[in-house]
């Protein structure tokens, strides 16, 4: 088998008070959407943010394409190929839809318009709604923008923190399905979800947390199908 893209060894991540990852291990290989699940407080947006380096107490190894990302700023990780949709959808709402994706591109404008049709080509909402301010787009179509907004540097590793938050069933789905397109072309996605059931409906592999550490993982065909195990981790 090749070599992951991505790969974590020991991976603690910790604020003032509570150790919010601790000693995870996992992998992303290129092409397939790895789903990261887990209750509130499970250590999945940590878990992101320690791989952006966007956290400061963070320990152990990281190895993108083959680089250490151990001391390197949430930029250069980027530059390398890492591209991060924080949950919250954070667009820029006084810019339009348009220009939310313009400026996450540094290619020349030719590259950014091809760039930018490609977007929506994968999102045709948003090639209607391209001049409305993004404050005036629905809560899925700020979702799309802010993945959009991320793909604009041809990332190899998309990482996702809980897309499907606040949308409807039907609208959830369409942009996790883009997720798996994204895999299609070749790219890695680690994606985080509480939407347990929509993750595992589109992701290869699944990784399950509690409390900060991986409590299971498998295929996520496998996982699906254990509802007790589900059911322990998510309540309900
Ligand atoms: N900036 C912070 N300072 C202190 N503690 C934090 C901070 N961010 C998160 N935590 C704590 O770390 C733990 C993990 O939180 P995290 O946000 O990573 O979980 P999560 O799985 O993303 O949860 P959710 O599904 O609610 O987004 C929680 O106990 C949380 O309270
Ligand atoms: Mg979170």
């Amino acid at each position: 088998m090749a070599e992951a893209l991505l790969t974590v060894a020991g991976l603690t991540v910790a604020y003032a008070d509570v150790r919010a990852v601790e000693g995870v291990d996992l992998n992303v290989s290129a092409g397939e959407v790895v789903a990261l699940i887990g209750a509130n407080g499970a250590g999945k947006s940590s878990l992101l943010k320690g791989l952006m380096g966007l956290e400061a107490r963070v320990q152990g190894n990281i190895t993108f394409a083959g680089s250490d990302l151990a001391g390197l700023s949430p930029l250069r990780r980027a530059r390398l190929g890492i591209g991060y949709v924080p949950e919250g959808r954070r667009v820029f709402p006084g810019m339009t839809a348009e220009e939310n994706l313009l400026v996450a591109s540094r290619e020349d404008s030719a590259a950014r318009t091809v760039r930018t049709a490609e977007m929506y080509a994968l999102f045709p909402q948003l090639a209607v709604r391209r001049h409305a301010p993004a404050w005036q787009l629905s809560g899925g179509e700020q979702q799309m923008l802010a993945v959009a907004r991320a793909l604009m540097t041809r990332p190899r590793l998309l990482l996702v923190d809980e897309p499907t938050l606040g949308l409807a069933p039907a609208t959830a789905q369409s942009v996790i399905r883009v997720l798996r397109g994204i895999a299609a072309s070749g790219a890695a996605v680690l994606l985080a979800e509480q939407n347990a059931r929509a993750a595992l409906a589109t992701a290869d592999r699944a990784v399950l947390m509690r409390l900060g550490r991986i409590e299971a993982s498998g295929t996520a065909k496998a996982i699906a199908g254990d509802e007790r195990l589900l059911r322990s981790l998510m309540g309900g």
